[in-house]
């Protein structure tokens, strides 16, 4: 009974301490959202925001997504591939287009986003014309041809889906990727260590996936940690390692940047 007293009033007290940050962030971003105005795509509302980037800060979701598209860039150029040399590029669970949005000037590659939350696919549909999007299921195939892709980018998604959700889409990205053509993926590493318990990070240490919150599979709630060797000797097998960059993800700090490529032939 009193444990149960004491878990309603922990939660009243998070999500009083959830609303004034929503609060303060809605007033940070104030000044912010009226000096935008004019300049490149519009913003989502706070509450689209708040869905991917767990933070309404509009200064944030802009240079966050700056960054973004800056180290994908970095790190693609670092392994001799241009974005501009790319035939077609998808942004999978592109969420808001905090990352696509940069992107509009982009000369070559056609530019492709999905995501199963239906609210950010439509708000992305009316407000980013230069990119065609899609909705997909949480765990369901996607509607594109086999080997429709040079690049297929996922930056903060793997870090929310389970372990059998990992090993679909990791086979579906790779069904779509042409041959050569180059998956980019972020994820909790080392840097995460301290976020789990000592049990966890035992089962880290012996190189497991570990997740947490795996019943919200999809939703920023479940969180997923990847060992580097659970990468290279389990989910990434069929596909080559090209680069890893530790805490590479300048734009989605401080997660890990896997670098795979689909073999030729
Ligand atoms: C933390 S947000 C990151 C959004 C975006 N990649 C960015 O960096 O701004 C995670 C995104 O992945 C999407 N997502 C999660 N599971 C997905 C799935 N199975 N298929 C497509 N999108 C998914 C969520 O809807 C959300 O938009």
């Amino acid at each position: 009974m009193r444990n149960d007293r004491s878990g309603v009033v922990t939660r009243a007290v998070n999500r009083v301490k959830h609303w004034s940050v929503r609060a303060r962030d809605r007033v940070r971003s104030l000044p912010v959202r009226a000096s935008h105005r004019g300049q490149g795509p519009p913003l989502p509302p706070s509450r689209l925001m708040h869905l991917v980037a767990a933070s309404e800060d509009v200064s944030w979701f802009l240079d966050g997504g700056k960054q973004a598209s800056s180290s994908l860039r970095a790190i693609l150029a670092k392994n001799g591939v241009t974005m501009e040399s790319l035939g077609s590029i998808l942004d999978f669970g592109c969420g808001a287009g905090r990352v696509l949005r940069h992107w509009e000037n982009l000369q070559g590659p056609t530019l492709h986003g999905t995501d199963y939350n239906p609210t950010l696919i439509a708000w992305c549909q009316k407000n980013l014309p230069f990119v065609q999007f899609q909705h997909n299921e949480l765990g369901g195939g996607l509607a594109y041809q086999d080997e429709s892709f040079d690049l297929i980018y996922a930056l903060s998604v793997f870090t929310h889906l389970d372990e059998p959700l990992q090993y679909f889409w990791i086979r579906e990205l790779s069904r779509i990727l042409r041959p050569g053509g180059y998956l980019f993926i972020t994820t909790h590493g080392e840097h995460y260590l301290p976020q789990l318990a000592s049990e966890e990070q035992e089962r880290f240490r012996r190189g497991e996936i570990v997740v947490v919150g795996s019943r919200r599979e999809g939703s920023n709630d479940c969180a997923t940690f990847h060992p580097e060797s659970y990468m290279r000797s389990t989910l990434a097998t069929g596909l080559e390692v090209v680069d890893f960059v530790p805490e590479g993800a300048l734009g989605n700090p401080r997660q890990d940047v896997f670098l795979l490529r689909k073999p030729q032939g």
